[in-house]
């Protein structure tokens, strides 16, 4: 896949493909992202893309004809092209599967106070990355470009995306790392005891509890299996369950790095 950003600020993605994941997975080959400088397709003679919008108003839009032929001149076989904009459908998980699954990908970055209403009848839909106001398009394209490399095949690997939050719309269990004791607050025991099977059901009753408590719109749409439903019962006793108890007992020779 090839993601072709459009933009008046290249530069902004410089460090965006040269760092951390986004590094390794371009370097892979994983996908390829083009950026183009949306002033190189202007025809104004002093090299404007902007000017003050018809009827009068405050500040400059960006005018519709180097967008366009911005657009022209990028667009490979099989483009999806997304505007980014506040008044878009709000980006989500769901969004970027699909994305992911796409031959190419166009996104194109407005900025000032706006863009040439025209513009949208040249791209697919409108996108916007949650209901705040940025000052351009870039960091949002950044954020839909990030997560939908990461989902193609060889950029991360498969078991990091198996567990992670949004999968089953719910949200990641909580990880810990060594010490055991990091200022008073210490590693769940349920984690020394060498039984995956029951690492991984407290980890599902961590994720369930913490989807209901901090995404109650994301765990009233969630398909609860009888399982799910009996770790979620688990959690109305204060006592932790017979199978938490004797995992963590018989697990006891497995020893924490005080
Ligand atoms: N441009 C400015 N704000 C934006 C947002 N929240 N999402 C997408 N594009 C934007």
């Amino acid at each position: 896949m090839t993601i072709t950003i459009l933009t008046l600020f290249p530069e902004m993605f410089d460090g965006f493909q040269t760092n951390s994941i986004m590094k390794r997975a371009l370097g892979k080959g994983v996908a390829s992202i083009k950026v183009v400088n949306i002033r190189d397709y202007t025809k104004d003679k002093y090299g404007r893309t902007d000017t003050p919008p018809v009827g009068g108003g405050a500040g400059l839009i960006e005018k519709a004809q180097p967008i366009v032929d911005a657009i022209r001149a990028n667009e490979l076989p099989n483009t999806h092209k997304i505007l980014m904009s506040p008044r878009g459908k709000t980006y989500n998980e769901a969004l970027a599967k699909n994305y992911a699954k796409v031959d190419n990908l166009m996104i194109i970055c407005g900025h000032y106070e706006g863009i040439d209403e025209r513009v949208n009848a040249y791209v697919d839909e409108l996108v916007s990355i949650g209901d705040y106001v940025l000052t351009g398009g870039e960091i949002p394209a950044m954020a839909i470009a990030d997560s939908v490399i990461r989902l193609l095949d060889g950029a991360i690997s498969e078991d990091s995306l198996k567990d992670e939050s949004f999968n089953d719309s719910a949200l990641e269990y909580p990880q810990y790392t060594e010490p055991y004791d990091f200022e008073g607050q210490t590693v769940p025991d349920i984690l020394y005891c060498g039984n995956h099977e029951a690492i991984e059901k407290w980890r599902r009753k961590q994720s369930l509890k913490l989807t209901r408590e901090f995404r109650p719109d994301l765990f009233k749409n969630l398909q609860l299996s009888k399982k799910d439903l009996k770790l979620l019962a688990e959690l109305e006793d204060e006592n932790p369950p017979k199978w938490e108890v004797d995992a963590i007992d018989k697990g006891k020779k497995f020893k924490k790095n005080k």
